[in-house]
């Protein structure tokens, strides 16, 4: 599709990824401020763009010394769910993660959340942990991992 990519974000999208997050409840969004450190430290945004509009963003942590990334947040707007935006947008941070020396992926999931639990566990991640009131309303977590595989391909 013509000006649909996916690419490193920078401190220019930050009104654009609080936008994408305006609808969602406000404990599963970021403020500006957290974009703000988000976009600037040593993690990775990337998001897709389609049309000049950011409708999709993942966030990858890493530590120095160690070889396993955290995805820490992925999103796609309501109105882009369901045509494999969430997928491709995965698979991005997984080949940006490798190609940063990254040996796994690593992520937290509300335990009810099974949307986000089939994107993970078709895109091969399973389920290390349950982590009982991880959340701040009580919500259990489960721990999910995926071991990354070297690949030779280009990485945004
Ligand atoms: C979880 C989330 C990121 C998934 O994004 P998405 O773009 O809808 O994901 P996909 O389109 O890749 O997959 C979703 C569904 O679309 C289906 N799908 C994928 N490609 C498709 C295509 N080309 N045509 C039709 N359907 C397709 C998938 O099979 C999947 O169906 P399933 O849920 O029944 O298994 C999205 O729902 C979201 O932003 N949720 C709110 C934030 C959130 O919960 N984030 C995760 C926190 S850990």
């Amino acid at each position: 599709m013509t000006g649909d990519v996916i690419r490193r974000s920078t401190l220019a999208d930050l009104a654009a990824l609080v936008a994408l997050e305006a609808g969602f409840p406000d404990e599963d969004r970021f403020d500006r401020r957290t974009w703000r450190r988000l976009l600037s430290g040593q993690s990775a945004t990337l998001v897709h763009e389609s049309g000049g509009v950011i409708d999709a963003s993942a966030v990858l942590l890493f530590r120095q010394g160690s070889d396993i990334a955290r995805l820490y947040s992925i999103a796609v707007a309501p109105a882009a769910r369901g045509h494999g935006l969430g997928a491709r947008l995965l698979a991005a941070c997984e080949e940006h993660a490798r190609s940063r020396g990254a040996k796994l992926i690593r992520l937290e999931v509300r335990s009810t959340n099974s949307s986000a639990h089939r994107l993970y566990e078709a895109a091969g991640y399973r389920v290390i942990a349950a982590l009982e009131s991880y959340y701040p309303d009580g919500e259990a977590a489960h721990r999910m991992e995926k071991v990354l595989i070297a690949s030779s391909d280009g990485a945004p």
